[in-house]
């Protein structure tokens, strides 16, 4: 493992993350995916060391990810699906918190369905005073770090197989496309990518890339926005905001695509779905106007024939998505590593 001192005790948001953090979490991930590539696929790093999967939300990759992830660094895993639990009795989200922590959790991996959670589970456990470190699993339309930081490692493995960093997405020009307005990993995409140095371009229907959008990501990001800026394009001189597809990919390396978040929608945003695939579906055909080497990702679960056409879903030379859930495991056993580790 590398030798790189750590010292973030929660992951709740990429928006503060360092260059360095986020080449630890990329190197620690890469020697993860060596050990995942042995024989014997365990290592005894977080030996008696409890890991809690809070999910308040339902979920099939992200909860399967890090259940594997924290078994394969020898931790005992606890899972929690909010329909089966006492919150069906009226226990509330702090003191479920709390009962995992009596049981001697060390680490609580959360998600649930409105943004902030995991920062108010974080912050009672600091209040506390205990040592529990929080891992944001996806919080409403707020974040997903660690769906990110796997896009991340995906592409930067890609690029250099044996020492992905941040750099190597310096100048790329990645693609947003889809429901950007609902995506909490558009949200914390843009937060690594813009990192990386890389252009962001995002594309979607007005109604999912609101122009107020521009001025959350400014305000977040402490880049002041100046309407002229706002007006051209957006304040962020590395993001670019687009209405139609075809600029945002034009010449892209990558594009990331997002589900139609249907249960997230509170309104009739788009008049059709087929309208939408016929103007925002990622398709065999639209990808020719990327660079040849484009590769396309999608976090998953996928809406087949909505953002993306089956066909291209499945055509390994240009889809990355089967990459992505396998790169997860790694990454979140790089995650759980470097915030267990210190606890030990
Ligand atoms: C994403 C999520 O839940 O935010 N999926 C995931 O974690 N793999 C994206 C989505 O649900 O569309």
């Amino acid at each position: 493992m590398p030798t790189t001192t750590w010292n973030r005790h929660h992951i709740l948001s990429l928006a503060d993350f360092t260059t360095t953090e986020y080449d630890t979490v990329l190197q620690t991930a890469a020697s993860f995916q060596e050990v995942l590539s042995r024989r014997t696929k365990k290592v005894p790093t977080l030996q008696g060391q409890v890991v809690a999967n809070l999910f308040f939300e339902s979920s099939t990759r992200t909860r399967s990810s890090f259940e594997l992830a924290a078994k394969r660094l020898s931790a005992d895993t606890l899972n929690f699906a909010a329909a089966t639990s006492s919150m069906t009795k009226g226990e509330t989200i702090l003191d479920t918190a709390k009962t995992y922590l009596a049981m001697g959790t060390d680490i609580m991996v959360v998600r649930h369905r409105e943004a902030g959670v995991p920062n108010a589970i974080a912050a009672e456990m600091d209040r506390l005073g205990v040592r529990v470190s929080v891992l944001n699993a996806g919080d409403g339309q707020h974040e997903h770090p660690s769906q990110a930081l796997l896009d991340l490692f995906t592409i930067t493995t890609l690029i250099d197989p044996d020492h992905p960093r941040l750099e190597l997405l310096k100048g790329k020009k990645i693609a947003i496309v889809g429901d950007i307005l609902h995506s909490r990993v558009a949200r914390s995409n843009i937060w690594s990518l813009i990192a990386s140095g890389a252009e962001v371009h995002l594309a979607a229907p007005p109604t999912l890339l609101p122009k107020f959008f521009t001025e959350f990501i400014s305000e977040e990001s402490g880049v002041r926005s100046q309407e002229s800026e706002v007006r051209s394009n957006s304040p962020n001189p590395q993001l670019f905001l687009h209405w139609q597809l075809e600029p945002a990919l034009q010449n892209a390396d990558f594009v990331m695509t997002l589900r139609l978040q249907k249960e997230r929608m509170t309104a009739h945003l788009l008049p059709s779905l087929r309208e939408y695939h016929q103007l925002f579906g990622i398709t065999c055909t639209k990808l020719q106007l990327c660079k040849p080497s484009v590769k396309v990702l999608h976090p998953g679960p996928v809406n087949r024939g909505v953002e993306i056409s089956s066909e291209l879903m499945d055509d390994p030379e240009f889809s990355l998505i089967q990459s992505q859930v396998t790169s997860g495991v790694a990454v979140r056993m790089a995650l759980l590593y470097l915030l267990g580790s210190g606890k030990a």
